[in-house]
């Protein structure tokens, strides 16, 4: 897809491995007439073009035929002049400058929160509407979270042609992940309280933490030291407490991330959720384990019926031949797996249930979604 080495390692590290599940794949037809450049579509640019979340986002809007009228690919200054092919056109990478944005309807932030509030605002005051992946605006009041089957309404003041910039913020991977399976049953039965156990991949700490797995996993095979940069400890035959800092009631900010997205969502200030979050050796994709608790009763066959007909979801469920899904069979795919369907034997009725989410973190988790977000606006 790019050129160097380095954007070709990368793209091995977010090939997924051979599955045999059949879960919804992305549209990706070699033969088909491309129609996505086209002069009646937006100016778009890409912030972080070259990373993890950059480069997913350029295979999403390829596989998707999101109309473009222009593509600017952006990054720092050390990735500036880099080539890029994109939809067999080759892109210079440029550094990200203020005047990035002149002429540009629509700028998909991957670069970092530090890198959104100092660009964001500056893309917004130029015209552009900005989706972004970082944490940095998500909790603004003024600014739309938003998981397009879940709340598309949030963003329905939005649109390109309306004259002015505005801001859409992208919800954290975990969150999005546990919300695309546990909202339509939160529809059914109202969720009252959720908890969440997490196992997330190295892909969701971005490129340089895939390439460290990697490395670390081959460095203590061959019975050496591993190299610790990007994680404080031996990632590689290990799993360890996320690494986002702590606060002062415990949680890490992870955690806090889908407690209070959670509650902004579902426009619920109510609804008690807690969570733990782990990082597990796994290359690419966020599993989850989501106990339920709801205001009405929910039924473990009600609930299997409800999920097989969600958007975007796909129930993998077999007790017979111990079946369920894993990060691996939804890596590199649209939909986010579940299964592990049961009701919580410690909650008296029908009123719990037990769920195992997989999704694949740097697709629905960031960029498949944030360019979904984007179709929204077209
Ligand atoms: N990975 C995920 O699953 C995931 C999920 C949801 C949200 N996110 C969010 O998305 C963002 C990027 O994550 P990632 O995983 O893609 O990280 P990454 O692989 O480390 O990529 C970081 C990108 O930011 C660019 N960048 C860094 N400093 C810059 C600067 N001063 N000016 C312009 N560009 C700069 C980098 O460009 P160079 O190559 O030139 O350094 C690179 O393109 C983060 O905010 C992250 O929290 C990530």
């Amino acid at each position: 897809m790019q050129s160097s080495a380095y954007a070709h390692r990368l793209h091995s590290l977010l090939s997924p491995s051979p599955s045999r599940t059949q879960i919804r794949n992305p549209t990706r037809n070699p033969t088909r007439i491309r129609m996505s450049l086209r002069d009646d579509g937006p100016s778009v640019a890409i912030v972080g073009a070259t990373g993890a979340v950059g480069q997913e986002f350029l295979s999403v809007l390829s596989d998707r035929d999101f109309p473009y009228r222009s593509i600017k690919l952006l990054a720092s200054r050390r990735s500036a002049g880099k080539v890029q092919t994109f939809e067999d056109r080759s892109y210079k990478i440029e550094e990200l400058t203020a005047e990035s944005f002149d002429g540009v309807d629509i700028a998909l932030f991957s670069a970092g929160g530090s890198i959104s509030k100092e660009f964001g605002p500056i893309a917004v005051e130029k015209g552009s509407v900005v989706v972004d992946n970082s944490s940095a605006f998500r909790m603004d009041p003024g600014v739309p979270l938003v998981i397009p089957e879940v709340n598309p309404e949030a963003m329905g003041h939005i649109g390109l042609g309306k004259g002015k910039g505005a801001l859409i913020a992208n919800p954290n991977c975990s969150t999005i992940i546990c919300l695309m399976a546990a909202t339509p049953l939160h529809r059914y039965a109202k969720v009252l309280r959720m908890v969440v156990s997490t196992y997330q991949a190295a892909s969701g700490a971005g490129a340089a933490a895939m390439e460290e797995l990697e490395l670390q996993t081959r460095e203590v095979l061959d019975g050496k030291e591993p190299t610790c940069k990007i994680f404080k400890q031996q990632y590689a035959f290990n799993l360890f407490s996320h690494n986002a800092p702590v606060l002062s009631n415990g949680y890490n900010e992870e955690e806090m991330k889908l407690v209070k997205e959670t509650q902004k969502i579902w426009n619920d200030k109510d609804v008690k959720v807690t969570a733990t979050c782990i990082r597990v050796p796994v290359m690419r994709a966020h599993a989850e384990s989501v106990n339920l608790q709801f205001e009405k009763p929910l039924d473990e066959d009600t609930a299997r019926q409800i999920l097989n007909g969600a958007a975007g979801v796909v129930v993998i469920d077999d007790r017979v031949s111990n079946s369920f899904p894993t990060p691996l069979q939804v890596s590199n795919k649209d939909d986010v797996a579940v299964g592990r369907i049961r009701q919580d034997l410690s909650q008296d009725g029908n009123y719990g249930l037990d769920i195992f989410v997989c999704g694949d973190q740097i697709r629905k988790g960031a960029a498949l979604n944030a360019v979904q977000i984007a179709e929204k606006l077209l």
